[in-house]
């Protein structure tokens, strides 16, 4: 007999599924692990410091959701390795981390350079490696790199950022080809111009002001609009979704004036 089909709105639940969602005691990271627990994933949160995660712990605790954090910086990979280690089984990963060098190109060193696509780019290999076997084994599992519009559309002072988050896109593509039919599907999140913390002091100056400009919303994206995209490719309605980037940019990339 067919099974009785869910219906849309059950598609896009994810209860009984576990979330780790890197970088998420602050900014986008913080809006979409809000969003996955009030879907129904069991969140945890990660950052560098336990001290930062307790309260956002707390703050999804006290709303009844399911959540705990892990603490590591993804640079230490033996710190990563003995996390994961002792974390629950992984079903969605979301890995938000991503640091910025907003200098022009010529005053980048080597040694700055490097650790920025390790942290950006390579500390993504290290952690798919350690959750995809398990997805795999148990048939399921979303992995949704989060990458940048600048990963296409290339701005002034952003040469390594950009390196990191076109191979991070490549690399979210290579990922679905190889484990399409595992039922493990691998996706790239592009935000644009997002209003976070660490772009306050951007959005304040002339730069801050062209963005808002160009954009066709005349604004710069509220964090809380990623959640609906990063639900939706977590999400069973995102089954046949992969090898994709999902650009949540009000408009910036697909125009030239606005
Ligand atoms: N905001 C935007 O407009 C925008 C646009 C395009 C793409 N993005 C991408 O979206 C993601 C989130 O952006 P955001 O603005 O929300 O960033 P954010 O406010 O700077 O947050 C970054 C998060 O990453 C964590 N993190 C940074 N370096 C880490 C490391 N080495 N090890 C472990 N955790 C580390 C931070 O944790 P701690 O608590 O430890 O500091 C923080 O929670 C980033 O990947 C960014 O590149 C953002």
């Amino acid at each position: 007999m067919t099974p009785p089909m869910s219906t849309f709105p059950d598609q896009f639940r994810l209860n009984g599924r576990t979330a780790l969602i890197t970088g998420s005691a602050r900014g986008l990271g913080w809006e979409m692990a809000k969003g996955l627990a009030e879907a129904g994933a069991r969140v945890l949160l990660h950052g560098r410091d336990r001290a930062r995660l307790e309260p956002r712990l707390g703050e999804l605790k006290a709303a009844g959701f399911a959540a705990d954090a892990v603490a590591f910086d993804v640079a230490d990979r033996a710190a990563m390795a003995a996390a994961i280690a002792g974390a629950p089984d992984i079903d969605i990963l979301i890995h938000n981390v991503g640091e910025r060098d907003r200098r022009p190109f010529h005053e980048i060193d080597h040694e700055a350079f490097s650790r920025l696509i390790d942290v950006d780019l390579l500390a993504a290999h290290a952690l798919v490696k350690r959750l995809v076997p398990g997805m795999i084994e148990r048939k399921w599992g979303r992995l949704i790199m989060v990458t940048s519009i600048v990963a296409d559309l290339a701005i002034p002072n952003a040469s390594s950022y950009a390196t990191a988050k076109a191979g991070l896109t490549s690399m979210a593509r290579a990922l679905a080809a190889e484990y399409g039919a595992t039922g493990v599907t691998s996706n790239a999140l592009a935000p644009g111009f997002f209003a976070t913390e660490t772009n306050e002091r951007m959005i304040a100056s002339p730069n801050g002001e062209h963005h808002r400009a160009r954009s066709p919303a005349k604004r710069w994206a509220r964090p809380e609009e990623i959640t609906g995209a990063a639900i939706f490719l977590a999400s069973p309605a995102a089954s046949y979704v992969n090898g994709h980037t999902l650009v949540v940019d009000g408009g910036v990339s697909a125009t030239y004036l606005a």
